[in-house]
């Protein structure tokens, strides 16, 4: 029998990540939405598409949650975007509300699912997210860094004029403007990418990746970007299904690693069949570890925002 994927949310990032799943024929898809007509039309698309691009997983839309019981994993995307001018952090009152509503339909028909969260403010949200489903912590994760990761390695691929294949690297910390590119830890099929940059250009390159969500959002006025940030999604729910292993940066619970504790934030990890099966402690500078140590407040403070009725966190 094939995995089964529920995606929260038919909007561009939802139906993206069902897009990806099935062309790449991870699993059944169920896309749920508030708006049925959406999910429904937009299953049916996907699946009209199977013909021609020779995918056969069942894509369904309802705004039911029995059509999404007993997901293998369910990605959690709804919840209003960013304007032009807002930071991830001006969501949390409104996408906590529907952030809770999701995770009481989850944890009543999908209880053994994995739950990736992309909604944003994204670290905030999955600390919620676990708080409120009570699943085990190597169940629950948050879509950023592979994201982050993935923008920094185009611009490097870009300015370098190599394939985005052999740009390797690692980045921590929350999905906000205080993220963590490392670029100590950053290789060009194994070569140091200093020797490819200068310190300068690789720092404008670091700055542009802080940016790279908000740099789209001004580019496309409504709305916020969707294909990378869905592939990046995509890589994880495969990375659990293929029990492949993979060493990502992912948002997951910190219990003293790297001096957070309480919080989802961005960590290498370990990601497989059982989850975040270890995060990666690597030894940093004390730059690097002022750096984290500033993504962290900025979390910290972000779950401190949220609505009191969720309780402190
Ligand atoms: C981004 O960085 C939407 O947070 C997402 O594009």
């Amino acid at each position: 029998m094939r995995k089964k994927v529920t995606v929260v949310g038919a909007g561009f990032v939802g139906s993206t990540c069902a897009h990806w799943i099935a062309a790449k024929q991870l699993a059944d898809v169920v896309l749920i939405d508030i708006f049925e007509g959406v999910a429904k039309g937009k299953a049916l698309d996907l699946s009209q598409a199977g013909p021609v691009e020779g995918y056969d997983v069942s894509i369904t839309g309802s705004s039911d949650y029995a059509e999404a019981a007993n997901s293998d994993v369910v990605i959690l995307t709804s919840g209003a975007p960013r304007k032009p001018g807002m930071t991830r952090e001006d969501l949390v009152a409104v996408n906590a509300d529907i952030t809770a509503q999701n995770i009481e339909a989850i944890k009543a028909t999908s209880p053994n699912a994995f739950l990736i969260v992309v909604s944003n403010p994204m670290d905030t949200m999955t600390t919620l997210a676990h708080k409120l489903s009570g699943f085990p912590k190597e169940r629950v994760m948050g879509q950023g860094g592979v994201l982050d990761a993935a923008r920094y390695r185009t611009f490097i691929a870009h300015e370098i004029g190599c394939s985005v294949e052999d740009v390797h690297a690692m980045l921590m910390g929350g999905h906000g403007d205080e993220m963590v590119p490392l670029p100590r830890f950053t290789t060009v099929s194994g070569i140091p990418v200093t020797e490819f940059i200068s310190p300068e250009r690789l720092q404008e390159i670091v700055d542009r990746t802080k940016q790279g969500g908000a740099e789209i959002v001004k580019l496309l006025e409504k709305g916020s970007a969707y294909y990378a940030p869905s592939a990046a999604t995509v890589a994880m729910v495969e990375s659990i299904l293929l029990d492949k292993k993979r060493v990502m940066p992912v948002a997951a619970l910190c219990e003293g690693e790297y001096g957070v504790s309480g919080i989802y934030f961005g960590v290498p990890v370990v990601l497989g069949a059982g989850g975040i099966e270890k995060i990666l402690e690597l030894p940093l500078t004390a730059e690097e570890q002022d750096n984290v140590n500033r993504s962290s407040a900025l979390v910290k403070a972000s779950c401190a925002a949220l609505p009191v009725k969720y309780g402190v966190i």
